[in-house]
């Protein structure tokens, strides 16, 4: 596996690089959601490339920038037994130089959810995934689902933007328990890992809800709170039902809606969500 660190060493890659390319953009400290991110795309393409690089710029100020995990030795390994051709493992400075004056945003659907405690978190992850594709020029880009609102507005760049690129978006990749799998699980103490618990409590009496029926959101949310009350220490930053095409809430679940949470336990924000899909009078979950 060919480990690349300048954006001259990528654009050589990608020049010599033959047939369909997928790029997985990732933050490092993998996990098995990353692995599966990658043996999606190396079922999709001919090359896969995977960049690592924990991008400052969708940190705010007070964030986990500087406790974020990173473990490159690992993760090297890691992407090597998976069957990646190439890691992209730039510098900040290499990204972003001494200034950059230029981003990607969305300046309505990227204030709602996350948005709303994160100002400008998603106009990092637009900035630094539109340029990884127009450095990397994949054919096919995978993301997991557990970043409801960050895939959905990814889509939404790449229609409005006219990418010529595929997403893929992969299933969330969950503990035995249900605890959906992040990096930022490793920042968890065992008793807060219990805590923690408690968003997927939620998410699975609201699939149980919809599955017995259930089509109003204030019903479901309510089902939730009572859930998520029983975990004192997760502190619920928000816990919506929304349409996936505005991310705006909805009062009546249909078959393209989005229940996200996000969650705090101590000083660890995790976030999980739940999907509806299939037709209207059949709605099919994915958790
Ligand atoms: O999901 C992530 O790890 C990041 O937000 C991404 C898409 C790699 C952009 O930095």
């Amino acid at each position: 596996m060919d480990v690349l660190r300048t954006i001259s060493e990528l654009r050589a890659w990608r020049r010599a690089a033959r047939g369909k390319v997928a790029l997985v953009p990732t933050m490092g400290y993998f996990h098995e959601g990353h692995l599966c991110l990658m043996r999606t795309a190396r079922r999709a393409a001919d090359v896969v490339l995977v960049s690592s690089f924990v991008n400052p710029i969708q940190f705010g100020p007070t964030e986990d920038l500087a406790r974020y995990p990173r473990d490159l030795e690992r993760d090297r390994a890691l992407a090597s037994d998976a069957g990646v051709d190439a890691l992209f493992v730039p510098s900040a400075e290499e990204m972003y130089g001494q200034s950059h004056e230029t981003f990607v945003y969305w300046p309505t659907m990227g204030n709602l959810l996350c948005g709303r405690t994160r100002p400008d978190h998603f106009r990092g992850v637009g900035t630094v995934v539109a340029k990884l594709f127009n450095l990397a020029f994949p054919h096919v880009a995978t993301f997991g689902r557990k970043d409801g609102q960050q895939v959905l507005l990814l889509e939404r760049m790449v229609r409005e933007l006219n990418f010529d690129v595929e997403i893929v978006v992969c299933p969330t990749v969950r503990e035995p328990d249900g605890l959906a799998l992040s990096s930022r699980n490793a920042l968890l103490s065992a008793a807060d890992r219990i805590q923690a618990l408690g968003i997927y409590a939620g998410l699975d009496a609201a699939r149980a809800a919809i599955l017995g029926g259930e089509r109003r959101s204030a019903a479901i949310r309510n089902e939730m709170a009572q859930l998520m009350a029983k975990s004192p220490g997760l502190g619920v930053e928000y816990c919506e039902v929304v349409s996936r095409e505005s991310l705006r809430a909805v009062d009546i679940i249909d078959h393209c809606s989005m229940i996200a949470v996000a969650g705090r336990v101590g000083t660890t924000r995790l976030l999980d969500n739940l999907w509806t899909m299939g037709a209207d009078g059949d709605i099919r979950i994915e958790l």
